[in-house]
């Protein structure tokens, strides 16, 4: 007979596993314990009448053009106002994370606050995305669905908010701990943190992009921490992404050089083993392959004539930034 719930005392091991497979308890389910798994997903929120939605908003089918890179102080402007959102309701939604609520519940968070301010969540069927902020837990790297998982004390948990306001984007995430979290926990995340302001010092107009790839990898390597590679920054603007890249490791071919107005993100996940990663069946999900954890943070910038500026600085996730206006 084979069971699916674990007993209260678990077996040693190299002894057989509690489900009845009749391989050894190291072999099969002793590698799974304390992960994360997928939960219940609720259906999809709806948008107010009246909030304008991105091209996909209705069928998930994201429309793409050639963006100018160099953007317009008008479409800057715009972008401001986006950016500002996106960090406030970054910030209060880390300050609504609390041990024993689901991730559910920070989206209809998030949901809320977005719509409240008449702007549209940019991940809400973005690709067919089905909630309005991704929600990573402890080992998900990131794109974490929002469902019926609880958070407990002692995990870390990516919030990733994108607004869609006035015809533009705005990006930016951070990593909190639930309650108490250990040691290692606090100084990945904090890894993590300074890697992207790193990458965010690296950013000098007439450089190229590979520059920053090479400041946030070195800076992982010096606590031998890894990069993940998978995923990387983007441009951003009237389109979620746009086609700049942003390598968060040293590769020589990220060479497109660094111009004043151009608007990208910087996102580097770092993580306590391994740089790869792994798919859940949910083609979103990404999982460090050996279940470390993994913490990212995430702004969008503006190059200026002499450098950068955080357009998503405001909501004080970085209280110690320079660049916080
Ligand atoms: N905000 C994420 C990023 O930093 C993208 C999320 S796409 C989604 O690029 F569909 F998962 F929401
Ligand atoms: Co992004
Ligand atoms: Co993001």
């Amino acid at each position: 007979m084979s069971v699916t719930t674990p007993p209260e005392v678990l077996p040693a091991a190299g002894d057989p596993c509690w489900c009845g497979s009749g391989r050894k308890y190291k072999r099969c389910h002793k590698p799974l314990e304390g992960r994360v798994i997928p939960g219940v997903v609720s259906p999809m929120r709806t948008v107010p009448e009246g909030i304008v939605k991105p091209s996909y908003g209705d069928t998930g089918t994201v429309a793409r053009w050639d963006e100018p890179k160099i953007k317009s102080p008008e479409v800057i402007e715009r972008m401001r106002y986006a950016c500002d959102m996106a960090a406030d309701i970054l910030r209060m939604a880390g300050e609504f994370v609390k041990p024993e609520m689901t991730t559910d519940d920070i989206d209809a968070f998030v949901h809320e606050e977005t719509v409240r301010r008449g702007a549209y969540p940019s991940p809400l069927n973005y690709h067919g995305y089905p909630k309005s902020v991704c929600t990573s837990l402890n080992e998900v790297i990131c794109h974490g669905i929002p469902d019926s998982t609880v958070v407990n004390d002692g995990d870390i948990i990516n919030l990733d908010v994108t607004c869609y306001v006035n015809g533009v984007h705005g990006d930016t995430n951070a990593t909190f701990p639930v309650g108490n979290i250990d040691e290692e926990s606090k100084l990945l995340v904090r890894v993590a943190e300074e890697c992207m302001w790193k990458g965010i010092e690296a950013v000098v107009p007439g450089q190229p992009l590979s520059d920053i790839g090479r400041a946030i990898e070195n800076h992982a390597k010096t606590h031998r921490m890894g990069v993940i590679r998978a995923f990387i920054g983007h441009g951003i603007g009237e389109q979620f992404h746009t086609d700049i890249q942003v390598l968060h490791y040293y590769d020589a071919r990220n060479s497109m050089i660094m111009r004043p107005g151009m608007t990208f993100t910087i996102e580097p996940m770092i993580s306590l083993g391994t740089w790869q990663h792994k798919m859940w069946d949910d083609d979103w999900t990404a999982v460090t392959a050996d279940g470390k954890r993994t913490a990212q943070f995430e702004h969008t910038v503006l190059l200026t004539e002499t450098g950068v500026e955080v357009l998503t600085a405001n909501g004080a996730v970085s209280p110690s930034a320079p660049w916080k206006r």
